[in-house]
């Protein structure tokens, strides 16, 4: 990689990493209220989807971005997974210590191990997982191809990627409400709340640069993944990618 092109790279994850710094204790709130829940239910479908895929035994699955924790969560309780998480964003991960510390004590279960890292250079070695999953991660990353070449590396052959991100809509008259109140209403109350409107205007900005369905899946299997498909959730405003490495 060049000089250049290196630069632009680390100058785009430092601002999105301090983007999420300042907003990590609102986070939660902004996602639940913003979404009227809805993300609740895109991450239980997340976790099922991957056990489909894993089977029944105790899979290992690292979260990539894993943010404030929620989806790590979901696997840890749902499908009595064994996770990792990770993300680059301390603040981030210091609200998730937080969530997870609980639960992991109530279910009397061992904890699920946060590690600060960069989903480009993950610090894992290859073919360490059964499953890897990142929601709402991917459209933030400067390379979206070496992000998803990074996910293929530490995924064991046979393991299963899933990709929960922010899509197309699907349906033109739904479409047009949601496009106004995505690229308007979301940054305004958003940055009302969160007292940063560009964390809220990055956000559609972010989506309307990122692949959308057909595009996602074009880029999975050219990093190399099979048996690759996807299902648009609600409407396909989010939509929920899965793919597999090759035995
Ligand atoms: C929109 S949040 C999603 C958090 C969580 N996965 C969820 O479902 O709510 C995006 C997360 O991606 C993280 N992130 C963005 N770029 C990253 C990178 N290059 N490496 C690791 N984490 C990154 C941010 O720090 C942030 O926590």
């Amino acid at each position: 990689m060049s000089d250049t092109r290196k630069a632009i790279e680390n100058d785009h994850a430092s601002r999105v990493r301090d983007m999420f710094a300042t907003i990590a204790g609102r986070y939660d709130l902004l996602n639940h209220l913003l979404s009227g829940q809805m993300d609740k239910r895109w991450r239980r479908l997340v976790a099922k989807r991957l056990r489909e895929r894993l089977g029944s035994k105790e899979p290992v699955v690292l979260d990539v971005a894993c943010g404030t924790g929620d989806l790590s969560l979901e696997l840890f309780e749902k499908i009595g997974a064994r996770v990792v998480a990770t993300d680059f964003c301390r603040p981030m991960l210091e609200v998730a210590a937080r969530k997870i510390a609980p639960a992991a004590e109530a279910g009397g279960q061992r904890a699920i191990p946060l590690i600060e890292g960069d989903a480009l250079h993950l610090p894992f070695i290859d073919t360490s997982f059964d499953g890897v999953t990142i929601a709402f991660g991917l459209r933030n990353l400067s390379n979206v191809e070496r992000g998803l070449a990074e996910l293929f590396r530490v995924l064991k052959p046979g393991g299963s990627l899933a990709v929960l991100e922010f899509s197309k809509p699907v349906i033109p008259g739904f479409s047009f409400l949601f496009q106004v109140y995505f690229t308007k209403l979301l940054p305004f109350v958003g940055g009302l709340i969160s007292g940063s409107r560009s964390a809220y205007q990055y956000l559609p900005d972010s989506v309307s640069r990122f692949p959308d369905q057909t595009e996602l899946v074009a880029r999975m299997q050219q990093v190399g993944f099979e048996r690759v498909e996807y299902q648009n959730l609600t409407g396909g405003i989010a939509a929920l990618h899965l793919g597999m490495r090759p035995q």
